[in-house]
């Protein structure tokens, strides 16, 4: 499955019979080694995750979401972290020192979720 397909959202929300209550992930491009696309394609991919989250979460939902450090992660955090009662960076014992990635943590998801607008014929 490829996250940015439409019917992503509407796909988790039919699977699990209703909105998440926690969305992970750890979406990451394949690296290239060329840093400035690297990063600008990781940070495109969690920006669908958080757009997957604001489809599919419950109200008071939570989400752990893979970043790299670079030019857009502090953008990126600050407009998740809209969404949440609190958010935080994390990064895990598992996770190399040296590896530039690191989790946003958004906690209690503020807004409710509406069922998606079903079809004439759903
Ligand atoms: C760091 S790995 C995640 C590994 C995962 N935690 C596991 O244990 O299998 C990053 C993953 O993001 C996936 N990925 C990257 N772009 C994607 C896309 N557009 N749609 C779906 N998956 C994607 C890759 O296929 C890869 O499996």
């Amino acid at each position: 499955m490829d996250v940015y397909a439409d019917d992503v959202p509407d796909r988790i929300v039919a699977e699990l019979g209703g909105p998440a209550n926690t969305v992970l992930s750890d979406l990451a491009p394949s690296i290239i080694g060329a840093w400035d696309v690297d990063h600008a394609r990781q940070v495109d991919l969690a920006r669908r995750a958080l757009e997957i989250a604001e489809k599919v979460l419950d109200h008071h939902g939570n989400v752990l979401i893979k970043l790299f450090e670079g030019p857009e992660r502090k953008k990126l955090q600050d407009d998740a972290a809209l969404y949440f009662e609190r958010s935080r960076l994390l990064k895990p014992k598992a996770s190399r020192p040296e590896a530039s990635e690191i989790y946003f943590l958004g906690l209690g998801f503020k807004t409710r979720w509406h069922q998606p607008r079903m079809g004439p014929n759903g």
